[in-house]
């Protein structure tokens, strides 16, 4: 018999107890403690942002004092409205529209960019992960435009035949692309994360 599939798990439980906007909270604060990402003081672009429990991590890991209510030094876009977050500069845009993000964004350079963008499944798994693939390669050209040179980029992307190309475009444009897959992720999602470093 396959696994039920448990709407409101502990990671839901834990993030509602927690005050996080989504059980993705621990998936950020999971690969954090595994690979040492966040630093106070760095300026982080955080793309696929809604509802924003990533956005709250980021909050908790990057801002110091000083900058409570004066720097911006996170910036998160969202297809849909994010509510708003105590010094955290919001945009509802598409990140696959370059011109866009130039306009926002300006000459910005960022320290970490993160990604935990999803398309609209279709419920084919093919056809979702292909997507995935597609917004991957969207978020390599943002980086390519917004990531300083020793910058680090997260991005989630569904695993399925089109993840080798992907891996491919990513190793032409940083060093070392290491992998994981969260416990917080469901036990039948076929995402992972890629953490690259230039
Ligand atoms: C899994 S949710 C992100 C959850 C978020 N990390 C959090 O912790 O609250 C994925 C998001 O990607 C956004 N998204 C998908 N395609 C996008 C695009 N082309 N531009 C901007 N956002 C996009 C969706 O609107 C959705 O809110």
């Amino acid at each position: 018999m396959p696994k039920a599939y448990v709407v409101q798990d502990k990671y839901f439980q834990k993030a509602k107890e927690q005050g996080y906007r989504a059980r993705s909270a621990f998936k950020l604060l999971e690969l954090n403690e595994k690979f040492r990402i966040f630093k106070k003081g760095q300026k982080v672009l955080d793309l696929g942002s809604a509802p924003g429990s990533w956005l709250q991590v980021l909050s908790q890991k990057i801002k110091t004092s000083n900058d409570q209510n004066t720097k911006t030094v996170i910036v998160g876009i969202d297809l849909q409205e994010i509510e708003a977050l105590p010094g955290v500069q919001l945009y509802q845009a598409d990140i696959t529209d370059l011109e866009k993000l130039k306009e926002l964004l300006g000459h910005d350079k960022f320290d970490v960019i993160t990604a935990d963008l999803a398309p609209k499944t279709s419920g084919i798994k093919d056809v979702d992960q292909y997507r995935s693939v597609e917004l991957n390669l969207a978020v390599l050209e943002v980086a390519k435009l917004f990531l300083k040179p020793k910058g680090k980029l997260i991005s989630k992307v569904f695993i399925g035949a089109d993840f080798q190309d992907l891996l491919k475009e990513l190793k032409q444009n940083f060093l070392k692309i290491r992998q994981h897959k969260p416990k917080a992720t469901r036990d039948r999602s076929f995402e992972t994360y890629l953490v690259c470093e230039r």
